[in-house]
């Protein structure tokens, strides 16, 4: 698979960001095609990890949310989406555009692709409990399995926000390791665990075009 350039440019930039802003840089705005626009938080490219090396890269955003919120609505009519990301560190606007998909409820096979790039093998040091369900799940598999995407992402979120997912009123939802078949989360609030998974989705957009524009006046737009 080759790297585009848009996606080049966003990486390098966004790493600059967060060196100089911390994580707050990933929040973008993300507008649907009523119009309807509402932060949201950047969590990876599909399949790929800013600390640990999953074996996997792709050239499509995952936001993480809840199927119950009105943005599930709205997509169920129109697909279209633009992103307006302004990275305060280095004083850029990034607008990006193209397509959203669902997981889980779009077909598997109609979901954008995630390519292979390192052998099970050569993954080492595997440092989240998030990585490690997502190498677990994944393992002896050819094609990407946007499940043990999902948990990674479910496992990655800090309990207060897990929490948000429950449909019963619940301050944490923690993650305490896996169980047996190294898949799953044990929690000391199993129950509740499970059913506030059932509400966690997966956001996934492709891209189509990156209009860049900098403080300082330079402009670009790029289509790969
Ligand atoms: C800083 C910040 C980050 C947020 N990140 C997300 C996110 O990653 N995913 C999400 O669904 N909602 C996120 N929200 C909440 C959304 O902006 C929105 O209010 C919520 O998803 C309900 O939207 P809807 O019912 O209009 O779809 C965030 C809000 C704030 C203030």
């Amino acid at each position: 698979m080759t790297t585009p350039l848009w996606k080049k440019v966003l990486w390098e930039q966004l790493q600059k960001n967060i060196q100089k802003q911390g994580l707050s840089s990933c929040f973008m705005t993300l507008c649907l095609a009523t119009p309807s626009a509402r932060t949201v938080v950047f969590r990876s490219f599909a399949g790929e990890d800013h600390a640990d090396e999953l074996g996997w890269t792709s050239n499509c955003l995952v936001v993480t949310s809840d199927k119950r919120s009105n943005k599930f609505k709205e997509l169920q009519n129109n697909r279209d989406y633009e992103v307006c990301w302004f990275m305060h560190g280095t004083g850029e606007q990034y607008r990006l555009k193209g397509t959203v998909f669902i997981y889980p409820q779009d077909e598997a096979s109609s979901l954008p692709p995630v390519y292979r790039r390192l052998s099970s093998s050569e993954q080492q040091d595997i440092k989240s409990l998030g990585s490690k369900v997502f190498l677990n799940k994944q393992q002896g598999q050819d094609t990407f399995d946007w499940e043990a995407e999902r948990r990674r992402h479910f496992a990655n979120l800090d309990g207060w926000l897990r929490a948000t997912f429950s449909p019963k009123k619940i301050s944490t939802l923690d993650i305490t390791g896996l169980d047996d078949s190294g898949e799953w989360f044990i929690s000391p609030n199993q129950q509740d665990l499970n059913d506030a998974y059932e509400n966690f989705c997966l956001i996934i957009l492709t891209v189509k075009q990156m209009d860049y524009v900098s403080l300082s006046g330079e402009r670009k737009l790029y289509t790969d």
